[in-house]
């Protein structure tokens, strides 16, 4: 097998084949991640990255990809302290930190942002989200999850609940599973429910969805229950998020006589309680630290040695 893609920009430019090879690669690299130990694959390699956008997970699971792949990271999590708060364009910042390193992270509002930099630089660049658009990578731990959990990806049926407007890890993922046998149902107020554009898409892919408003009525009958945070950030106007925030929340009560799995790309705001942390139900966590050696795996994949 091999890995033929030059820069990580959205799921869509993904075959099976590129999504079996990186999960592959992370499963043998979990091993580095989970002891916390550092291998050499990267030694002398330089990571950049460039954080337009807040970001724990997505950032800091970069980072320490890189280091455990034996390279090194730099590049800024904020505007502040750099030459953007000048005034300088995002095409000559990348332009630089390309220079500097070996392959870059985006992370930025504009959709389209890392299509844009992934065509005017020499390094992979890796979309690490833009705007509401993609999120590849979440995706790909998302999918890794999934295949751990339920010893692989197809003949499931899965709840994406939430902020499915403008939530760019659930426009990932989907597009994702549209290419297994996997059932999905899209839990959101009307607000916030699927672009129509995706729904189009998916309805050419042929793929099995169906939308809802309800949570609770659905537990029983699902195998992954997939929440998001509902996006203050994203909406224009606070009147439209104030109508819709804390819509759905999940509590131990709801499932705890269930197997059903509970994935969150993360940050939590109030959608899921903590008494459901303790359940062996709660897998966000465990999804949280699968950004590690799924972000080793294609960093190792991306960047030439
Ligand atoms: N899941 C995710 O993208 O989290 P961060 O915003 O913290 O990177």
């Amino acid at each position: 097998m091999s890995f033929d893609l030059k820069n990580i920009i959205s799921i869509r430019d993904f075959s099976k084949s590129d999504i079996n090879y990186i999960l592959n690669l992370a499963n043998e690299l979990e091993p580095i991640a989970n002891s916390k130990q550092v291998c050499h694959d990267l030694d002398g390699k330089l990571l950049g990255v460039m954080f337009y956008e807040p970001s724990t997970r997505t950032r800091l699971s970069f980072e320490t990809a890189m280091k455990r792949l034996g390279g090194d990271v730099i590049g800024f999590n904020q505007k502040q302290g750099t030459s953007i708060q000048k005034g300088e364009v995002l095409y000559d910042t990348a332009q630089i930190i390309s220079q500097y390193s070996d392959a870059i992270v985006l992370r930025h509002d504009m959709e389209g942002a890392a299509r844009f930099i992934s065509n005017n630089v020499d390094v992979p660049v890796i979309n690490a989200g833009d705007g509401a658009g993609q999120h590849p990578t979440q995706t790909l731990l998302d999918l890794y999850t999934i295949h751990k959990n339920m010893g692989g990806i197809n003949n499931i049926k899965i709840a994406l609940v939430g902020d499915l407007k403008y939530g760019r890890t659930v426009h990932s993922l989907v597009y994702a599973l549209a290419m297994y046998n996997v059932e999905m149902i899209f839990i959101a107020p009307a607000e916030l429910q699927m672009p129509p554009e995706i729904i189009n898409d998916l309805e050419k892919m042929n793929c099995k969805f169906r939308m809802s408003k309800t949570l609770y009525d659905n537990i029983d009958d699902i195998d992954i229950i997939y929440m998001t945070r509902i996006q203050k950030e994203r909406f224009p106007d606070a009147q439209e998020y104030n109508k819709v925030k804390g819509e759905y929340t999940l509590s131990a009560k709801n499932i705890e006589d269930s197997d059903v799995i509970v994935m969150h790309p993360l940050p939590r705001v109030d959608e899921i309680s903590f008494d459901v942390d303790k359940l062996p139900n709660a897998m966000y966590f465990k999804q949280a630290f699968n950004g590690v050696p799924v972000r080793m795996a294609l960093l190792d994949s991306l960047i030439e040695k």
